[in-house]
């Protein structure tokens, strides 16, 4: 599968967050990685709806959007209509699975479920048909910069499963947190396809050079 890549804006500066966007939007990076934290399903608060709003208006790029956040039912109609292109939740969330997928999609938008490093492939096989994304994670959810934890044998065990059981449209295997040129190597040898990014991408020198290596044939 053509590997793509989505820039998360955790790593840019927050005062600056158009311009950052800009510079996303012309390094070659599929798509803008917006990380929604509550402050109780993650230790860490970040932003929401207005942010997201007001990016809208000026992106020319798909807006991919990560919810940290206990109760993402109550939320998700609101994060499509302000321009959310993907609504990825959590599997751990207090939400009811199934109906935060229907929601998601009665919303248009592509819907994503999204696992802990301590949450088990199997755990999401239930779901593999009726999502578009699976987002493997390869940190502990909350913060950027930290290191990589390999999830290898998860991302090729939902891999098999999905192309077992989907006969439509592979699934889309996300994942996120820790991924540089190097560990980009052993998730794509896993079965993963969007690679999300945000300390190597926003401390390279040339953003596009490194959005590049993310995407190298293995
Ligand atoms: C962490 C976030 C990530 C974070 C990744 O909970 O979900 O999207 O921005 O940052 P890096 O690439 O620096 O690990
Ligand atoms: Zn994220």
């Amino acid at each position: 599968m053509v590997t793509e890549v989505s820039a998360s804006i955790l790593s840019a500066d927050p005062l600056d967050f158009g311009s950052e966007m800009k510079k996303v939007e012309k390094s070659g990076a599929e798509m803008l990685h917006f990380d929604v934290m509550d402050g109780i399903f993650v230790n860490n608060i970040t932003y929401g709806i207005p942010l997201l709003k007001a990016m809208r208006r000026k992106a020319d790029i798909i807006l991919d959007v990560h919810l940290m956040i206990t109760d993402p039912l109550k939320y998700v109609k609101e994060f499509a209509e302000n321009g959310a292109d993907i609504i990825t939740f959590h599997l751990e969330s207090e939400s009811d699975t199934e109906e935060t997928v229907n929601a998601i999609r009665m919303t248009g938008a592509r819907a994503g479920i999204a696992i802990k490093p301590g949450t088990s492939a199997e755990a999401v096989f239930p779901y593999v048909k009726d999502v578009d994304m699976v987002l493997v994670m390869t940190v502990e959810p909350g913060f950027g910069g930290q290191k990589f934890m390999d999830m290898s044998q998860k991302i090729a065990a939902i891999r098999k499963y999905a192309d077992e059981h989907r006969s439509d449209r592979p699934l889309d295997i996300q994942v996120d947190g820790g991924i540089d040129d190097k560990t980009a190597v052993i998730v794509k040898n896993a079965g993963a396809n969007i690679l999300v990014s945000g300390s190597y991408l926003f401390n390279a020198e040339n953003m596009a050079e490194a959005v590049g290596k993310l995407k190298e044939d293995i």
